[in-house]
């Protein structure tokens, strides 16, 4: 059964959903290309996007897996999923199913002969329970089927000044290492490896990256903050003591920028990759 937590989270994308990954900042896209070619797709191939958000994954290994191939994105936000669908029928893609569930313990159909691939970009930490998901999504793979789960490693300092500012707003659950990747299993290659292997899975290995991130403009860098997970942040600050934070980051962008106006900041990611033995 769906928890609480994983409601509210779902709830969360709903409300991000419009805007997520289209406020023309080049940042999910990039890290899920590079997902996309760390699990090498191949013609014919079945792959699961767990937690597929607007399809940024899907998006980029459907058209490789072709008419034989099949994609399957699940995601537990109606309204990432209504937006996937969108894009989907925009770019023209058949081989595409969608389906609302839950990661954290998957009841989508089964697909005969198990998929050949499971990717999952940028969300296990948001999961209640990651390594009893990791876990629920082996039976899922073919046997030899690659599992790809994609979490943050290192960020540039400049952008991490930024983030605490909100810091004191945040209860501390929010500060969980899970999501600022401080400590815990999401701190370090060895911990998400750990994770997955603990999970059931085999010959675990990261392979590491690294996304430029470009802000026309401080005001950009505020839509962008809006349209992704840290929208909870921006609610948890007092209405007569947002503007402060809103002066403060703007006056530490302009400090970082060049002499167009824009900030460039950068974040590591690392792609846990797997196999079902
Ligand atoms: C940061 S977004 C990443 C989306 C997409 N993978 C991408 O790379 O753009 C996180 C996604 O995980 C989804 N999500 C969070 N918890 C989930 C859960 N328990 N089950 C399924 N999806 C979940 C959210 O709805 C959201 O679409």
């Amino acid at each position: 059964m769906t928890s609480e937590q994983a409601r509210q989270i779902g709830r969360l994308f709903d409300t991000l959903a419009p805007e997520y990954d289209s406020v023309g900042v080049e940042f999910f896209g990039p890290i899920a290309s590079s997902l996309v070619t760390a699990l090498a797709p191949r013609a014919g191939e079945r792959w699961l996007d767990m937690g597929c958000g607007r399809g940024a994954v899907l998006l980029r290994a459907a058209p490789v897996l072709g008419d034989r191939g099949l994609a399957v994105g699940t995601d537990i936000s109606a309204g990432m999923l209504e937006a996937c669908h969108d894009a989907v029928h925009r770019a023209g893609l058949t081989n595409v199913a969608l389906h609302q569930d839950d990661a954290q313990a998957p009841s989508l159909p089964a697909v005969p002969g198990g998929f050949h691939a499971i990717a999952s970009s940028a969300v296990v930490f948001f999961l209640p329970d990651p390594a009893a998901a990791l876990s629920a999504w082996l039976p899922l793979a073919a046997p030899g089927g690659r599992l790809g789960i994609t979490t943050f490693a290192e960020l540039d300092p400049r952008w991490q000044a930024l983030d605490r500012l909100f810091d004191p707003y945040l209860p501390v659950d929010m500060l969980d290492a899970r999501t600022t990747g401080a400590a815990g299993p999401f701190a370090s290659d060895d911990g998400v490896e750990e994770l997955v292997a603990g999970a059931g899975w085999a010959e675990v290995r990261t392979v590491s990256d690294e996304v430029e991130v470009r802000f026309a403009s401080p005001e950009h860098w505020r839509r962008f903050s809006m349209s992704t997970g840290q929208r909870r942040m921006w609610a948890l600050v007092p209405d007569d003591e947002r503007q402060s934070v809103v002066d403060r980051a703007f006056a530490q962008l302009s400090a970082d920028s060049a002499a167009d106006g824009s900030t460039t900041y950068w974040q590591r990611f690392r792609h846990t990759l797997a196999v079902r033995p």
